[in-house]
Parts: structure tokens; sequence; C-alpha cells
């Protein structure tokens, strides 16, 4: 029944003690589709993200990837997860290459099968000449990067971001927006919070905007437009309509 949804949210809410900061979430993301997910800051994307990732267990409400429920099987959910947090940790006494020989372990992808992609999505984001360095030597920029390459690295149907392009020059900008509009097109999934809105207009197919821990708008930017009654296309001003309305 729910075969074209691959993200599915229930009647998700998440309270610390008496903060609530997700209400009664309800959502679903079909395949093939860039989400994204935009808020002020506190509005609970990341909140929302880490229930999604399973890192996080919803108050009451259901989280489900591909059908299976986050809680109930989170292994064999998380397998076909990529994600990248707003604050990775990365072990500083890896390198590169160890790093993302890791991630091919715990994922459980043979090296030799990603060695192909390993190095386009290296020499891509020009971190080839790195890989034998020790994260600790590399730059804010460059760890995103490498986190990035680590969530894609064993071939997910789904990655979740939190705030992807912080910290990336704008070379890193264009390559991970073409390596996510490329992603898509293969009929993957993403679920992106984002407050890079140029970003987010540009590469999201459909848009959910949270405020204090509920949706108060979802469609495409066409839709958030008409909702807003705006006069600007620019997802920007809509956003900015949006979300002071409700102030
Ligand atoms: N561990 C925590 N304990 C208590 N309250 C928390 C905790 N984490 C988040 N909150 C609260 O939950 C609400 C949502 O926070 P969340 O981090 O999900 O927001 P966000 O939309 O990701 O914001 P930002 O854009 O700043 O990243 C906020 O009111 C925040 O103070
Ligand atoms: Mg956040």
């Amino acid at each position: 029944m729910y075969n074209d949804r691959v993200i599915r949210f229930e009647n998700v809410r998440k309270n610390y003690g008496e903060v609530i900061a997700v209400k009664n979430l309800n959502l679903s993301v079909g395949k093939g589709i860039c989400f994204g997910f935009l808020g002020p800051n506190g509005a609970g994307k990341t909140t929302t993200i880490k229930m999604l990732t399973g890192l996080l267990i919803p108050t009451s409400g259901k989280v489900f990837i591909n059908g299976i429920d986050i809680q109930e099987k989170p292994e064999e959910a998380k397998k076909i997860l990529g994600f990248i947090p707003d604050k990775p940790f990365i072990y500083d006494k890896l390198t590169g290459k160890e790093f993302l020989n890791l991630m091919l372990d715990i994922y459980e992808v043979s090296r030799q099968k990603a060695e192909p992609f390993r190095k386009e999505l290296l020499g891509i984001f020009l971190l080839s000449g790195w890989q034998d360095e020790l994260v600790e030597n590399y730059s804010h920029g460059m760890k995103q990067k490498l986190v990035i390459t680590g969530a894609l690295i064993h071939n997910p149907k789904i990655i979740v971001v939190d705030e992807p392009m912080v910290g990336l020059d704008p070379h890193g900008h264009k390559v991970v927006k073409a390596l996510f509009k490329t992603f898509c097109e293969k009929g993957n999934t993403i679920f992106m919070s984002t407050h890079t809105l140029g970003v987010a207009q540009e590469l999201c197919h459909k848009i959910s905007i949270i405020e204090k821990g509920k949706i108060i708008a979802t469609g495409t930017v066409k839709e958030l437009g008409s909702q807003a009654r705006s006069d600007s296309d620019k997802l920007e001003s809509i956003f900015l309509k949006l979300t002071e309305a409700v102030e």
C-alpha cells in the first residue's frame, strides 16, 4: 500500500521534558524525490532527522523507512540509509581512506566493488591526494566532503541530510548539488534540512516548512508561493512570508 512512500512519519511526537520539539508529525516522501525540510532555528528539524535515522526514539508515533519500522528493525532500515549529520564526527586518527573503509565494512560492502565509486567521489571533491592523510589535518570543508563521500559510498537508497552545505566552498556546493541531483534521477530519495534556500529551490521537488514543531506548509515551491500569496517566486521570500505569518 505504501510502496511508493519510502519515508513515512505517522503521528510522530517528541518531547524533551516540558519542551514539545515535534508535534504530531504526519509526512511521507515518495521514491526519487528530493525533499526539503525547512524551518527556523529550533523548529524541530534535527529532532525529526534524528528520529528518522533511529538516533532518537519518538515519544509517540512511528517512523517507517521503505515500510520498515525503524524502531522494530533498526538494522534492516539503516542498511538502506546514508546519513550526513549537522555535526559530523570522524575519528581524527583515521586517514580518509581508513574512514571510508570503515563505512564500507559497517555496511558490508566489498571495498573492491566500491573502488570505482570511491575514486570518482574523491576525485570530484578534490580529495584524491588526501586519502592517506589523517583526518585531523583536514580543513572543516574537507571533513564535510569526506562525510558526504562516506554517506554515499555504500550506495544507499535514501540519504538523510542535516545542513549539507555548511562549510563548503562554491566548488563544493556545485559538486554536492550535482551529486544529489543524479542521486534522485536514479530513483533514490533525499530527505534534507537546510537553511540554504537557494539550494533547496534548485534541488527540492517538494518542501515542508516546520515551525515550532508543526508543519505549516507543504508543496512545490510554486504551491508554497500561492499559499503565502507571495509576489515573488523566490523560496527565500516565500519562506519568510510563511514563517512570519506564524509569529
Ligand atoms: N537534547 C535536547 N534537550 C532538550 N531540548 C532540546 C534538545 N534538542 C533540541 N531541543 C529543543 O527542541 C527544539 C527543536 O530543536 P532542533 O534542534 O530539532 O531544531 P532545528 O530545527 O534543528 O534548529 P536549527 O535550525 O537551529 O538546527 C528546540 O526548542 C530545542 O531547544
Ligand atoms: Mg538543526
